[in-house]
């Protein structure tokens, strides 16, 4: 399952538990990155099946489109029913009703690919030096330097708090603002070491830039704006279906996984919310976590929670 480059997939075999795909359905990917999850929808949809790709990174998408081809169609993969679409995954919905598509299986892995993490370039890491930028979109225009050197004290502050729920975030926003009075801040390695020295005393494995990193990281690419923009489409997707419209099939299957609490309580929400008003069926009364063995050999699914939902139909 793992792809060339190292990217391993998280929770495999929960996600074709909870989706069941079969041949000939149609699977819309939301965060393609490299393709790893959709390439073993594409296994069981067969050539038959349609696998629609959506990814804010224009590599990772070329990257998926790629794999995916290949696997649904070996050595013919131009003729492989796949979509590739550069966007992010709250225009999913639109993009889908303008190619008069309806979709069967809906997926939504958050966050980042390890291409992106690993990379020193898309400033992500605090492990390694580089430029202070973090978008996943590289044509999106505010990065994090941006943030970083123009908001005020208090906006840094608030924007630390709020997503990266870190307790010093005054003392790390005061440090900052005091730093970039003398030249602005540029890189990875800068900002990180600037936020160990705003907090005293740091205790325990977790490297104290962690939090800040992630309010970052969140705020540039509007993380949880896309999220909550992306549910709403679910919602009324699913009101939709039941009218014989929209861009859901009836019974289709939606798996969302998160890695923090500000990305798994709105979906736990939006998804009881649906289950109350009939619109959707809970496939998962509590979130599917990795075992022991799965943490073992991806660090990364420690954290992952996955919650599905079947639109009624
Ligand atoms: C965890 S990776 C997905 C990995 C994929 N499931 C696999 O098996 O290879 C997350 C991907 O989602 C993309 N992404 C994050 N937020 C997005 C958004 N709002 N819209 C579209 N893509 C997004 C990232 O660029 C990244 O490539």
């Amino acid at each position: 399952m793992e792809a060339p480059n190292g990217h391993i997939p998280v929770l495999p075999s929960q996600v074709l538990e909870v989706l069941q795909p079969e041949p000939g359905q149609v699977f819309v990917d939301c965060t393609a990155g490299l393709g790893g999850h959709a390439a073993m929808i594409a296994e069981r949809i067969g050539p038959s099946g349609t696998i629609v790709l959506c990814d804010l990174d224009p590599g990772n998408l070329a990257r998926a489109e790629a794999r995916v081809r290949e696997t649904m169609s070996p050595g013919e993969p131009s003729s492989a029913n796949v979509i590739a679409i550069h966007t992010n995954f709250h225009r999913i919905s639109a993009e889908l009703k303008d190619r008069g598509i309806r979709a069967d299986m809906v997926l939504a892995d958050l966050g980042f690919a390890s291409t992106q993490v690993d990379d020193p370039e898309r400033g992500l890491s605090f492990k390694k030096s580089g430029p202070l930028d973090m978008r996943l979109d590289t044509t999106a225009p505010i990065d994090a330097r941006e943030l970083v050197n123009t908001l005020s004290e208090r906006e840094l502050a608030d924007l630390i708090k709020r997503f990266g729920e870190e307790r010093h975030a005054r003392r790390i926003a005061a440090k900052v603002v005091e730093a970039r009075g003398n030249a602005p801040i540029e890189t990875t390695d800068q900002l990180a070491d600037l936020v160990r020295s705003a907090i005293p005393r740091p205790s325990g494995p977790i490297d104290p830039a962690t939090r800040t990193f992630q309010a970052l990281r969140i705020a540039v690419n509007d993380e949880l704006g896309s999220l909550d923009a992306l549910l709403s489409r679910i919602s009324s997707g699913a009101k939709e279906s039941a009218k014989g419209r929209g861009w859901l099939n009836p019974g289709a299957r939606i798996a969302m996984i998160a890695f923090h609490s500000l990305e798994d309580r709105p979906v736990k929400r939006v998804f009881s919310a649906m289950s109350s008003e009939g619109l959707g069926e809970l496939i998962t009364r509590k979130p599917l976590e990795a075992d022991e063995s799965e943490i073992a050999m991806n660090k990364r699914s420690r954290s992952a929670k996955l919650r599905a939902i079947r639109i009624v139909g």
